[in-house]
């Protein structure tokens, strides 16, 4: 099913909802036309909220005709405006906009089959539908928006004003999955094994008998972008690793036993600590440490490359965000590369066609295809890590000194967060060393030893993030442990800024 986007800050999760539902689906631009939906063949439409008035100036406006192909349509929001106006209902402007919860009352509609006919809905909208289109009837109200949804059931047009897509309306996903299922007769059958099968198949079509390569970074999107190819084309995929050496305590050893000995794919290991180590000394600057480490991946990666001969095809595990970001989701336009500092961001000038099997799937799918795969949870469920790795949570010089003390207090912190349950709730949680040493006494010895910051935070996206409220016995877990195994740290402290104005990680 397509959903037309309309510029709504929920049109993602309504396409992601709408795959929890087991149904596959894309985000579309508003101005896609009836003879681009006809040759896509959807089996529903979703229009999506958007700005807060249909009469905004540069409004984003729909093809009309788009309502007449005879698809089931479900306006949500702005897309429910939209809907009632190209129908001929009336939509005006409120003085005050409505915005939280709201209790509705529904009436019978497929939609709400089965449901409390009162219950608690989301609301976030400045104008409102005042008049339903002629031939529509009006299927929920609520105190201060008498049309809180309207359908015209002939012609398979339904509309909501609030968001069944948020948590925030409890029955939210019943609502979509009625619409899916019942109205739109769209079957749940978009599962992880299906996707596998379904890329399985493309990658085997796209790579012939052609080699591929694979760069492999720990992370999940890498790992199961590999795991998918392998299964496609099996040895001829080779994988490169290269290990800069900045990985966290035993992440390395992971993924070697995992895809070398567990899934036996061909893996190149290439064991590049010292080279990094030599390159970032003396180095202390943030964005140089970055380049550096960024750079100097590529080159590793090009000359193992160059070691295996004629390698047609590149894999790369650009995810749906990536597209949609990158303008890709609209339309069709060819997804940009991410080439910023990441690494296993690789060469733009290689020449190699690329294989992207999770060009189409949002990161909780790609984790849930990777558990599919029997891709081990550690691997599946790791917080996001950093390209350059610990030379950027390692304030100042990175030294092979240093980067043990970090290491090992790091693989302190992530047991007792692990052990206490909390791993999977934090966007992050990790260790920071700066670069300064206090005074401390240890035994009856005077110490001057390194502190270890501890740094942990919520997130929905990395764009803003609130420090992580960890229990006072977790933390007083992880500090004396520390203090106590980590040779070189005699101070533990905390970090409470969330961000903004503080940044993730410190560097
Ligand atoms: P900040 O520190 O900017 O981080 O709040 C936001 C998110 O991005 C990650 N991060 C990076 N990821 N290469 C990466 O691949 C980098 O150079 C880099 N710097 C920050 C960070 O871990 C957090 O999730």
């Amino acid at each position: 099913m397509l959903v037309i986007d309309f510029g709504g800050q929920y049109s993602q999760l309504i396409a992601r909802r709408v795959r929890e539902a087991r149904v596959y689906s894309e985000l579309v631009s508003h101005r896609i036309g009836p003879d681009e939906i006809r040759a896509r063949n959807p089996l529903a439409l979703v229009l999506s909220g958007g700005p807060a008035s249909v009469y905004a100036e540069g409004a984003p406006q729909m093809d009309a005709r788009n309502l007449e192909l005879g698809i089931p349509t479900l306006g949500i929001c702005y897309g429910m405006q939209l809907m009632a106006r190209q129908l001929g209902g009336t939509v005006e402007s409120n003085d005050v906009s409505e915005y939280g919860k709201a209790e509705a009352a529904l009436g019978e509609s497929p939609l709400f089959h089965d449901l409390p006919p009162e219950q608690t809905v989301w609301m976030s909208h400045r104008d409102s539908v005042t008049a339903a289109p002629p031939g529509a009837r009006v299927t929920a109200s609520s105190p201060s928006t008498p049309i809180a949804a309207f359908e015209d059931a002939g012609r398979g047009l339904y509309g909501v004003q609030f968001h069944p897509e948020v948590v925030h309306t409890p029955h939210g996903q019943d609502m979509l999955e009625n619409f899916l299922y019942d109205v739109a007769g769209a079957p749940p059958v978009w599962t992880p094994a299906a996707v596998i099968e379904e890329q399985v198949e493309r990658i085997r079509a796209q790579v012939g008998k052609e080699k591929v390569i694979c760069g492999l970074s720990g992370g999940v999107d890498s790992a199961v972008a590999a795991l998918l190819v392998h299964k496609a084309v099996g040895d001829q995929l080779t994988c490169v690793f290269v290990d800069h050496g900045l990985l966290r305590h035993n992440e390395a050893e992971q993924v070697v036993e995992t895809f070398g000995g567990h899934f036996r794919v061909p893996l190149v290991h290439v064991r590049a600590q010292e080279r990094f180590l030599t390159r970032l000394s003396g180095v202390t600057d943030p964005e140089a440490k970055r380049m550096i480490v960024g750079e100097e991946f590529i080159r590793v990666f090009e000359e193992e490359a160059a070691g295996l001969g004629d390698v047609r095809f590149l894999v790369q595990g650009t995810l749906y965000s990536d597209v949609i970001e990158s303008g890709g989701g609209e339309g069709g336009v060819a997804a940009k590369i991410k080439s910023h500092h990441n690494v296993g961001g690789l060469p733009d000038d290689m020449e190699m066609e690329l294989v992207e099997p999770l060009r189409l799937l949002f990161k909780d799918e790609v984790r849930r295809v990777g558990e599919e795969l029997g891709l081990p949870q550690r691997m599946v469920w790791r917080q996001p890590f950093p390209g350059p790795g610990l030379a950027i949570r390692i304030v100042g010089d990175v030294t092979l000194e240093r980067l043990e003390i970090l290491r090992a207090a790091d693989a302190i912190l992530q047991e007792e967060i692990r052990r206490a349950g909390l791993y999977r709730d934090l966007w992050q949680s990790f260790a920071v060393l700066p670069a300064i040493r206090s005074v401390g006494v240890q035994g009856d010895e005077r110490t001057y030893a390194y502190p270890i910051v501890i740094r942990a935070v919520t997130s929905e996206d990395a764009m803003t993030a609130d420090w992580a409220r960890i229990p006072y016995d977790v933390l007083e877990t992880i500090s004396s442990r520390i203090i106590n195994e980590v040779q070189g740290v005699n101070r533990v402290a905390l970090d409470l800024s969330s961000k903004p104005p503080a940044t993730i990680e410190w560097e």
